[in-house]
């Protein structure tokens, strides 16, 4: 079986590209896709994505990758800082969790300093822009070739 990787982007990443560019960067949401993607696939590694703006639905998609994909890496949204029921789907997968931002929120507004998801995840990969999906997904390479 080929280990697969789920991507989950949480709200308003689908405007990335119109969204605060000056924080988020010019990239479309497509574009940190295919980069992850591209990096997947250098693995040997699927990759499966899935953007909502609705928090059941994130926690549905977390709920399926349960006995079927061996990692999940997680882009929250401001659900990062709020969403104690993404913890605790989160906490009820036994894959590997890697937590990733394109900015840093710790150098942001206080309210962003808080991650409900960073107890529940192996690690974070913030403040690197579209670079974090590829540092994202070799962490992810490296966490299952030690396993
Ligand atoms: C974000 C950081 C969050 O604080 C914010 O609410 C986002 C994007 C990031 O990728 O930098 O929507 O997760």
């Amino acid at each position: 079986m080929t280990d697969s990787i789920l991507l989950i982007s949480g709200p308003n990443l689908n405007l990335l590209g119109e969204r605060e560019p000056e924080i988020y960067g010019p990239e479309h949401l497509e574009d940190h896709v295919a980069t992850a993607a591209a990096e997947a696939k250098r693995h040997a590694l699927a990759l499966r994505h899935i953007q909502s703006n609705h928090e059941g639905e994130l926690i549905e998609a977390i709920h399926g990758a349960r006995g079927q994909d061996a990692a999940i890496v997680i882009n929250a949204g401001a659900y990062t800082h709020t969403s104690w029921a993404i913890h605790d789907a989160l906490a009820a997968y036994d894959g590997v969790v890697v937590e990733l931002h394109l900015s840093n929120p710790a150098s942001r507004e206080p309210f962003r300093h808080t991650s409900v998801i960073a107890p529940v995840a192996d690690g974070a990969i913030v403040g690197f822009g579209g670079l974090g999906y590829a540092l994202a997904v070799e962490a992810v390479a490296r966490l299952l070739s030690s396993h």
